[in-house]
């Protein structure tokens, strides 16, 4: 997707800007060419050298590289651009980016650039966080710019928090997501839930599942690669979302995943529903910690939840596709087939719990989709990226609101 691609990637003033040598090596494995454009900043954290080396092309931070008169244009710097990616972006960087401050070279092009801008923010969590900084951000969003969300983690002044900048591989598959040349789901927008739910029993403890929630985000990934306006409604998981055009509805509970699975589905075209969706949740939530020596044994009563796939199946209209999963552990297909019709699904995804290697937390996925007429299509183990991807070129051929339309 990248090859022949030209890239400027823009690096500033961050401790993570070593991690731009890693950027610019797997841009220019795949056949990229990268000019780097680097802050005086920048140049404190990296050598130029370093990435002009990895790059095969002189890095420009200054207007003037001679004294001689020639000048670097950022103007035709900005022209042959397919994709601008600064990374790491820092606080300051990102101000001037927003408010139009064109005192060094990075932030002129970028002013001249008529491609793509893609920014990776990198800083301490408390800049950050700082409403400043959070405006500056919301107002390059309010440009078209695509922001990269940094990750929490550990950072360089030996706090945790939410600043680091998102890792050189997740920034490259989100460029390559950007340029996927299929964009056949333009136009569609779909709704998927992912992940488990979380049940409270007490401030402390909840009843949940395994789900990791891997197959959700894959499939939230493939369906955004190819164009589509992807709602992610995910309870509690690990992981992250990397392309721009997913939007990501944080839930915990079942009852906060059905009232957003509700609110969204109407403006779908179609939804996937990939949730670990917990039925019971305990009539009480003991509002403190449930003391150990009150008592020798206890039981949690449990209500049932609402069935979300089921809500949205009684409420789907003709012309919305409606996708569910199911897992079984035995009559597999004579049970997928059965929740199918009771839930109103178009299409059933049948995982296993019985093979190797597929089902929670692994990377890899065995499954099988069944249609409404009791059609079976059983794909073979392979990872859940590559699982996705086969699932949304079935549903694709299959499902009438999956088929592409005329995009002017
Ligand atoms: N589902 C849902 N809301 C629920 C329960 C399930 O949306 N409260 C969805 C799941 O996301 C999945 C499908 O329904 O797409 C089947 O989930 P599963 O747990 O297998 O079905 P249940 O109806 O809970 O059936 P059972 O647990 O009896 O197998």
């Amino acid at each position: 997707m990248l090859r022949g691609k030209n890239i400027i990637l823009g690096v500033t003033g961050s401790i993570a800007a070593y991690k731009a040598a890693c950027l610019v090596r797997a841009f220019v494995k795949k056949g990229a060419k990268v000019q780097v454009v680097m802050t005086p900043a920048g140049k404190e954290f990296i050598t130029p050298l370093t990435l002009a080396t990895l790059s095969s092309n002189p890095v420009i931070s200054e207007f003037f590289s001679n004294r001689d008169g020639t000048w670097n244009s950022h103007v035709d710097l900005g022209l042959w651009a397919d994709v601008m990616l600064i990374a790491p972006a820092s606080a300051s960087t990102v101000g001037k980016m927003a408010n139009g401050i064109a005192d060094n070279m990075l932030v002129t092009t970028y002013l001249s650039c008529k491609a793509p801008v893609f920014v990776a923010p990198a800083m301490d969590l408390d800049m950050y966080a700082h409403p400043s900084t959070q405006q500056n951000l919301n107002k390059l969003r309010s440009y078209g710019n695509h922001i990269i969300e940094p990750e929490t983690g550990f950072l360089a002044s030996g706090l945790e928090g939410k600043g680091r900048m998102s890792e050189p591989d997740d920034i490259v598959k989100v460029l390559e997501n950007f340029f996927s040349s299929r964009k056949e789901l333009q136009k569609k927008k779909i709704l998927i839930t992912a992940g488990p739910t979380y049940e409270k029993i007490d401030p402390v403890r909840f009843i949940g599942n395994y789900s990791s929630g891997k197959m959700g985000f894959a499939l939230a990934e493939a369906c955004a690669g190819r164009g589509a306006e992807v709602t992610l409604v995910s309870g509690p998981v690990s992981l992250k979302t990397t392309h721009p055009s997913i939007e990501r509805v944080d839930v915990e509970s079942a009852e906060e995943m059905y009232h957003a699975a509700v609110r969204i589905f109407p403006s779908c075209d179609v939804a996937v529903l990939c949730a670990a969706v917990a039925d019971y949740r305990p009539e009480r939530q003991a509002p403190e910690k449930i003391k150990r020596e009150r008592s020798e044994a206890m039981s949690v009563s449990l209500v049932r939840n609402k069935d979300i796939a089921a809500t949205l199946g009684k409420d789907k209209r003709t012309n919305q596709t409606l996708v569910g999963f199911a897992l079984e552990t035995k009559n597999e297909l004579t049970n997928a087939k059965e929740k199918l019709q009771r839930k109103n699904f178009d299409v059933i995804v049948l995982n296993s719990l019985s093979d190797e290697g597929a089902g929670f937390g692994y990377d890899t996925n065995k499954v099988t989709l069944i249609d409404k007429y009791g059609r079976e299509t059983a794909l073979p183990l392979q990872s859940k990226t590559e699982v996705a991807e086969k699932i949304i070129d079935y549903l694709v051929d299959a499902c009438p609101q999956m088929q592409p339309v005329e995009v002017t």
